[in-house]
């Protein structure tokens, strides 16, 4: 009898269901008896001992749902050992509930901060097995997460849709994509909705190089201009900033996003009308891709074999066409950035798109 708690931490993404759906599979089908305990809104319910008990049929039909039939929350990984608000200590809480349910593994699905807390909880002495999730392609140790390509397909479809009506009006569009602090999907997204400009994190712009552009695309003849803006992008100045004056600079009331800030910059410095479109949180709904349903599938029934195996304290990644595990203290504290020298970034400005660089 294996029993086995899931979560999913963090922002949900799509094929989370999916890799569940497929860690269970995998169990079910090995024959070996399996009891699922699902905590509720990640690691919120491991904390409070809510959970429901979950059997094959919850994970039948389910592949092509988005969302996460657990629920997920933002659990931050800063505040973890400390006490909640009524002084429950909820690193203890965790194992606590671990340990009453006799649970012989925990598989947590999450991103960079689930990655940490999963890592202290391996380091506590649970068993644990992680699968890499967020749309923004981050996490270390793995070269793609789950629900990465779906949101490409999503911010790529936005830019598609911006690029006829930018092209019937004559306009500079700006589609903000997100990514948090790393470039992954807008480089993607961009690329493979044509964008013009690309601005990500990684290559901080200068706001003249993307004026230039522009400029430079008028005189050829292109009345419209677009720019796939990553959330997380920043110009060179702010990109000189201590850690300190970046993040007192990110309170001072101003532009609700970097977006619109180098629309108006734009804007003065051109004269030209500017528009700013931001797909927003729909880059992380509706049901994944057929990629990510076959690649969350994949890790699902990996991880299931490494329950089956009692090996823990990995994730389960993909890296070089693979799939490898990965101890969990390798993954944990660390983002993946873009290479700003990444071949494919070579490629993206051998034919023509500016960088802002
Ligand atoms: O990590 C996934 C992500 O969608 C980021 O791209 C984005 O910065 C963030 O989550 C948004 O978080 P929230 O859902 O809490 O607004």
């Amino acid at each position: 009898m294996k029993r086995i708690g899931l979560l999913t931490s963090g922002g949900d993404c799509q094929a989370l269901n999916a890799a569940m759906r497929g860690v269970v599979k995998t169990i079910a089908h090995s024959g070996q008896p399996v009891e699922i305990y699902g905590f509720l809104d990640g690691y919120r319910g491991l904390i409070y001992g809510n959970f429901r008990m979950l059997t094959g049929s919850d994970f039948s039909g389910i592949l092509t749902k988005g969302g996460t039939i657990l629920g997920s929350s933002r659990t931050p990984f800063k505040t973890i050992t400390e006490p909640d608000e009524n002084g429950l200590d909820k690193v203890e809480a965790m194992k606590q509930n671990y340990y009453k349910l006799k649970l012989d593994c925990l598989v947590v699905l999450g991103g960079n901060g689930s990655h940490k807390t999963a890592n202290l909880l391996s380091k506590e002495g649970l068993n644990i097995v992680t699968l890499p999730k967020t749309i923004d392609n981050d996490l270390w140790g793995t070269d793609m997460t789950f629900g990465f390509q779906s949101a490409v397909d999503i911010a790529t479809q936005a830019i598609d849709c911006i690029h006829t009506t930018a092209a019937s009006h004559g306009r500079v569009f700006i589609v903000e994509v997100m990514g948090h602090k790393v470039g992954w999907l807008t480089l993607n997204a961009g690329m493979a909705g044509g964008a013009d400009i690309i601005l990500i994190p990684e290559i901080p712009y200068d706001i003249d190089k993307v004026v230039d552009k522009i400029e430079e695309r008028e005189k050829s003849g292109s009345k419209f201009t677009i720019i796939a803006v990553a959330e997380g992008a920043v110009s060179k100045e702010v990109a000189k900033l201590s850690k300190k004056d970046r993040k007192k600079l990110a309170e001072k009331p101003g532009y609700p996003s970097v977006s619109y800030e180098i629309a108006a910059q734009i804007q003065e410095k051109t004269g030209r009308e500017v528009r700013v479109t931001v797909p927003g949180h729909t880059q992380r709904g509706g049901s994944p891709c057929p990629y990510d349903r076959v690649f969350a599938t994949r890790l699902g029934a990996e991880a299931g074999e490494l329950i089956l195996n009692n090996e823990y304290g990995f994730m389960v990644g993909y890296r070089n066409r693979e799939i490898v595990k990965v101890p969990l203290d390798k993954v944990a504290g660390k983002l993946k950035y873009l290479d700003p020298d990444a071949t494919i970034i070579k490629e993206a400005k051998l034919t023509g798109i500016c960088f802002g660089d």
